[in-house]
């Protein structure tokens, strides 16, 4: 038996999208806690959005997407900025683009205060966001909601699995009432669903749940939703749970890397001062952690020393009045401790 030559231990690798407007202000929060937390992670930064726009003209350069692609996870804070909003190039056509790339089509948006428990599973690279769009002869301008049923089979199951983890329950919010889209989506999921008897499963128009998530949140588990439903309630649900300062995500395929990012947008309104909250970054950071690397026990560190700044140094979007720096400078001293 031939002697193997002596291996370097592969490194984790995570691309760093810090994006436009309080983007990089909150990314460097993240960078500044997973170098205290978990210093072999080798972070990479690289240009994606606005940013890239003026750097590249694409808002997804070919470096960045095959950046993505190798990566063992993808760390992405918001992008957007006012002055591509009339633009034929836009940041967000990138955002749709990388998720559409790594096939990433199960959004999980978790939800949580008190009693109130919540995770969206949102359907990710379909429906409105990439169906055929234009503009007639007339000048009518369309949009179209399409989805394939094998879209709708691969969310349910995923959906499924994590209601059987959680307390069993699910909630699958559609527009049956009208939408084809939608009358199909329901038939899918109570196919999927003899394959979870365990779970229990409900439908929900979504007028409806919008109104049920406001006035009592506290009865959902599991929500399961296409595309643009998804993208609204979990805004919602954010504002139900302290606020969009706090609302982390995670953008899951079967295979690769996932993409880990806030809820929030880029906030162009308080960019540039030193007040955006973190804790949404950190918390996409912490799923990260347990999600796309694998590694559990820093997750819960990280979520834990989270739970402490916001008492300790909450930001002005809670009431409070630490900065952003100060909030970063709480988790550190809680990571410590
Ligand atoms: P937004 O989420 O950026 O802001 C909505 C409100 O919430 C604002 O008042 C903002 O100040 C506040 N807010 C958001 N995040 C906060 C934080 N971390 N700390 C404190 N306050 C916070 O939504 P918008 O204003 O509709 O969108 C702004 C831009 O962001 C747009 O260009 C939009 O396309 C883009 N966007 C990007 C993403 C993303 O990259 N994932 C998500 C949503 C919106
Ligand atoms: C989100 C954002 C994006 C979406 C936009 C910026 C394209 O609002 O991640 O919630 O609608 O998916
Ligand atoms: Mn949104």
């Amino acid at each position: 038996m031939s002697r193997s030559e002596p291996q370097l231990p592969e490194r984790t690798r995570v691309a760093c999208l810090p994006g436009d407007c309080i983007g990089p202000e909150v990314m460097a929060v993240a960078t500044r806690i997973l170098r205290e937390l978990a210093p072999d992670l080798e972070l990479e930064d690289h240009l994606f959005g606005g940013v890239a726009i003026r750097a590249t003209g694409d808002s997804l350069p070919d470096e960045t997407l095959e950046a993505c692609r190798s990566s063992d996870a993808v760390l992405k804070a918001p992008v957007g900025d006012p002055e591509f909003d009339a633009a034929d190039v836009r940041p967000e056509q990138g955002m749709l683009r990388l998720r559409a790339e790594l096939d990433v089509y199960a959004n999980l948006r978790p939800a949580r205060k008190g009693p109130v428990d919540i995770l969206i599973v949102r359907e990710l690279v379909g429906g409105l966001y990439f169906g055929a769009r234009g503009v007639r002869d007339d000048g009518t301008v369309f949009d179209t909601c399409e989805y394939h049923p094998s879209q709708v089979e691969r969310i349910a199951r995923r959906a499924f699995a994590l209601a059987r983890a959680r307390r069993g329950k699910l909630t699958s919010v559609d527009k049956a009432n009208v939408l084809e889209t939608s009358r199909m989506w329901r038939r899918v999921v109570h196919e999927v669903a003899t394959d979870y008897p365990d779970v229990e499963v409900e439908d929900m128009l979504v007028d409806n749940a919008a109104m049920q998530l406001a006035s009592s949140p506290e009865q959902f588990d599991v929500i399961v939703t296409e595309n643009m439903f998804g993208d609204i309630l979990s805004d919602l649900a954010a504002a139900m749970t302290g606020g969009l300062g706090l609302a982390p995500s995670a953008s899951l395929g079967d295979i690769g890397p996932g993409i880990f990012e806030p809820v929030h947008g880029s906030a162009p309104d308080i960019a540039g001062r030193g007040v955006a909250n973190p804790a949404a970054m950190l918390r996409s950071t912490a799923l990260m952690l347990e999600h796309g690397l694998g590694r559990e026990g820093e997750a819960r560190s990280l979520e834990g020393a989270v739970e402490s700044a916001l008492r300790d140094a909450p930001t002005p979007d809670l009431g409070g009045r630490a900065s952003t720096s100060e909030f970063a400078d709480a988790v550190v001293e809680a990571l410590a401790r």
